[in-house]
């Protein structure tokens, strides 16, 4: 889809249709005013006969509507004006989106980028529609050889109205920003979706140089050989119980000036997590194919990056392998030794994650981070802690906390910051090894993170889990891009900092 951002009176629109909203109960908001006045009256009419209340939601599609330029009006339902926050926004544009590919109308000009969202400016509103319409367009047919359910005149151009000629220059920032997110999620989604047969470590590693290629990105991929000479015995223990070759890749944005210190973004890249010889139960066992989520979210927020040439640096890191039962798998019981020299006993060999992300974690500090942020989809604890709302955040540092609550916020793909406090780590205390790979039942998350903590010493780190954000279960099944808006603006906001 192509967006234009522009300034100008809803009535003189001349366009398929033009978008307004509506608050309950039946109030016009201040752009369907002007259309209502042009009109004489047309659409408080329809307000009086009940047709259109203002519900979140709702929609209402009308054409011809007098002394107006534009084909069609959609009314939208915007909820109640004291409650429009960001996510009847959101809301909003999403039924927008969605009813428009319905109709004939391909082009239509969005009013509702004019409503005040609290505690956010116009910028927001813009950057939010284009992410939100592109992510409501978003289908993943590729391995359907029919494509039956696609809308036959799709939404093609929309342009974002902004309130006047002033903050032209600001809309049309936040457009490409909206843009380059989309584009990362997008890849972040296809990634995600693809199953474990396609999207093996092999194909991630593909997708990583066909990025590089794209982008101007620096790419290097480390094969078993390599991981074998620079000691990731952690790593390799869980790739060898697969017949498809791990792969480490690396992927270098260089926005910055030489000596500037990147931020090392690191991505669980589990292309299958099948638990290993601790076995997974089988329901819902597909699902598990989304656990390289993480690696896919990297390579989603690099290319939004390079997209927008961000004047920092950035090194992308992922540790991709799958987890399978053989005769060469890790047992329980096994204990392996990390590239850091740490000695890790596997009670658990379906708490994989960690163990391929420690050896990244270590490989990182060639880099002499600036900080360190890895995304996984490590635990089912922080599906039940915290549901499909909010990413887990823990980090050694609150600085860098607070950056990523930030960058949650104003991107609406919100974490929440658990503690990561020494008492939990006797959890982790082994007989055998200088730690095991699980801590029990209680705070998996946070045990979980606190195992990672172990190989983070050297630099600033934060850990997000995403096992309950990264996609949907049930009748919308699907991979849902994040964390890659959270990450972009981290970055953007990095970016920033330094100019
Ligand atoms: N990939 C899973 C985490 C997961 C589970 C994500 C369910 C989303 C939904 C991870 O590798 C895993 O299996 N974790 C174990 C850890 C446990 C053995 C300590 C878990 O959460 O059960
Ligand atoms: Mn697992
Ligand atoms: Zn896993």
């Amino acid at each position: 889809m192509e967006f234009s951002i522009k300034s100008g009176s809803p009535e003189k629109q001349r366009v398929a249709c033009v978008v307004v909203g509506v608050y309950e109960p039946r109030r016009l908001s201040a752009s369907a005013q002007i259309i209502d006045q042009a009109s004489g009256g047309y659409l408080s009419e329809i307000l009086r006969r009940g047709d259109m209340d203002g519900k979140p939601g709702s929609t209402l599609l009308l054409h011809r509507v007098p002394e107006t330029l534009g084909d069609r009006v959609l009314l939208v339902g915007l909820g109640k004006e004291r409650e429009f926050r960001e996510k009847p926004y959101r809301d909003a544009v999403r039924a927008a989106v969605r009813t428009l590919d319905e109709t004939g109308a391909t082009e239509a000009a969005l009013y509702l980028t004019e409503e005040a969202v609290r505690r956010h400016d116009q910028a927001w509103r813009v950057e939010q529609a284009v992410v939100v319409a592109l992510d409501s367009q978003y289908r993943f047919d590729r391995m359907k050889s029919r494509h039956e359910d696609e809308p036959r005149r799709p939404l093609r151009k929309m342009i974002l109205a902004v309130s006047r000629r002033g903050v032209l220059a600001q809309g049309e920032a936040a457009a490409v920003r909206g843009l380059a997110i989309a584009a990362g999620m997008k890849l972040a989604k296809d990634l995600g979706n693809l199953p474990g047969n396609v999207c093996t470590p092999s194909y991630l590693a593909d997708q990583a140089r066909a990025l590089a290629k794209e982008h101007g990105l620096t790419v290097q991929v480390l094969e078993r050989q390599d991981m074998e000479k620079l000691g990731m015995g952690s790593f390799l223990s869980v790739a060898k119980g697969s017949d498809e070759p791990p792969k480490f890749i690396v992927l270098q944005h260089k926005g910055g000036g030489k000596k500037d210190k990147p931020v090392v973004l690191v991505g669980k890249g589990i292309t299958f997590d099948s638990g290993g010889i601790s076995l997974k139960p089988g329901a819902d066992m597909d699902e598990m194919k989304y656990d390289m989520s993480g690696a896919a979210s990297v390579l989603g927020a690099l290319k939004a990056t390079a997209m927008l040439n961000l004047p920092l640096n950035v090194v992308g890191l992922i540790p991709t392998c799958e987890n399978l039962p053989s005769g060469r798998a890790n047992k329980p019981g096994d204990i392996v030794t990390s590239m850091s020299g740490q000695t890790i006993e596997i009670l658990n060999t379906d708490a994989e994650g960690r163990l391929i992300l420690c050896d990244a974690l270590t490989y990182a500090e060639r880099f002499e981070p600036a900080a360190v942020v890895d995304i996984a989809t490590l635990t089912g604890a922080c599906v039940i802690a915290l549901g499909n709302v909010a990413t887990g955040l823990m980090a050694n540092d609150d600085a860098l906390a607070r950056e990523l609550l930030h960058a949650g916020e104003t991107a609406y793909d919100r974490c929440w910051h658990l503690p990561l406090w020494d008492d939990y780590q006797e959890q982790l205390k082994s007989n055998f090894a200088d730690m095991a790979n699980i801590g029990g039942r209680p705070a998996g998350t946070i045990t979980a993170a606190c195992f990672l903590s172990r190989f983070a010493k050297k630099y600033d780190w934060a850990h997000l889990d995403i096992a309950g954000t990264a996609w949907k279960s049930g009748k919308e099944k699907g991979s849902t891009g994040r964390p890659v808006p959270l990450l972009v603006h981290f970055l953007v906001n990095r970016a920033g900092k330094k100019v």
